[in-house]
């Protein structure tokens, strides 16, 4: 598959990226918001997208050309405040599932957050940023697109253990609720083309499960 990643020179983009670059099935495709951002992308010979999800839908579509899944990992970060949350997080995220629709592109993966279903275990300061996760992920929910939302844990930048834990409807709260990026862009890489992952949603964190294994459970 030619995989779109919208958010490619964030963390997960990059390991993304450099995973689906040495996958035999797939090819990375990145969209990035700056012309630097693409010449690195080029520097190490993969094709890179110029775009901007504060554009507008036909801009966006403008760069979908040949693809045939979208992997969403972008966001607006920590250090800006809740109207970027809503413009990227939210408005961001559905321009960008219109995009995908109004292309034909029917596989759609989205990075959302861990427990961004369940409003009453929101964290107070956060608020906006899980009201943002949680609307685009219902209008996913609601779209015609083959989804698979994946809620990781709070994210670390240690190496992958290569084991998750996922859950489709948390009913207690374990340990860790911790995750490296690099397990998050592994599992998506493995979820991309298993028809068990399609029309899915979960929360995941480390844990004692192989990440295939865990993925075929769903
Ligand atoms: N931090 C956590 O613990 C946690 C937990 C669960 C889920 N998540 C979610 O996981 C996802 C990935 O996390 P991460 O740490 O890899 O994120 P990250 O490093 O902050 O990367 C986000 C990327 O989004 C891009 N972006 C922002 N605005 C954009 C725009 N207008 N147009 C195009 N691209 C834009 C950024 O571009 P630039 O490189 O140009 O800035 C950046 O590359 C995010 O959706 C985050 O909300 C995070």
């Amino acid at each position: 598959m030619n995989v779109l990643v919208v958010g490619a020179n964030g963390q997960i983009g990059t390991l993304l990226v450099d995973k689906l670059k040495e996958n035999d099935t797939h090819t990375p495709i990145a969209f990035v918001r700056k012309q630097e951002q693409v010449d690195k992308f080029q520097d190490k010979d993969v094709e890179a997208r110029l775009g901007n999800l504060e554009s507008s839908v036909s801009d966006i579509k403008k760069q979908m050309d040949g693809i045939d899944a979208v992997v969403f990992t972008a966001g607006s970060g920590g250090s800006t405040g809740t109207d970027k949350t809503m413009l990227i997080d939210l408005d961001g995220a559905v321009k960008v599932m219109e995009a995908a629709e109004d292309m034909n592109i029917k596989r759609f993966i989205m990075v959302s957050a861990f427990q961004a279903d369940v409003r009453d275990n929101w964290n107070d300061d956060m608020k906006p940023y899980y009201a943002a996760k949680h609307y685009a992920d219902r209008f996913l929910m609601n779209s015609d697109l083959e989804y698979t939302i994946v809620r990781p844990g709070a994210l670390e930048n240690e190496m992958g253990l290569g084991k998750v834990s996922i859950t489709r409807a948390l009913t207690e709260f374990t340990d860790p609720i911790t995750i490296p990026r690099e397990d998050v862009a592994e599992l998506i890489v493995k979820a991309l083309d298993n028809p068990k992952t399609y029309l899915q949603s979960f929360d995941v964190t480390s844990g004692d499960d192989p990440i295939e294994e865990a993925l075929n459970t769903l």
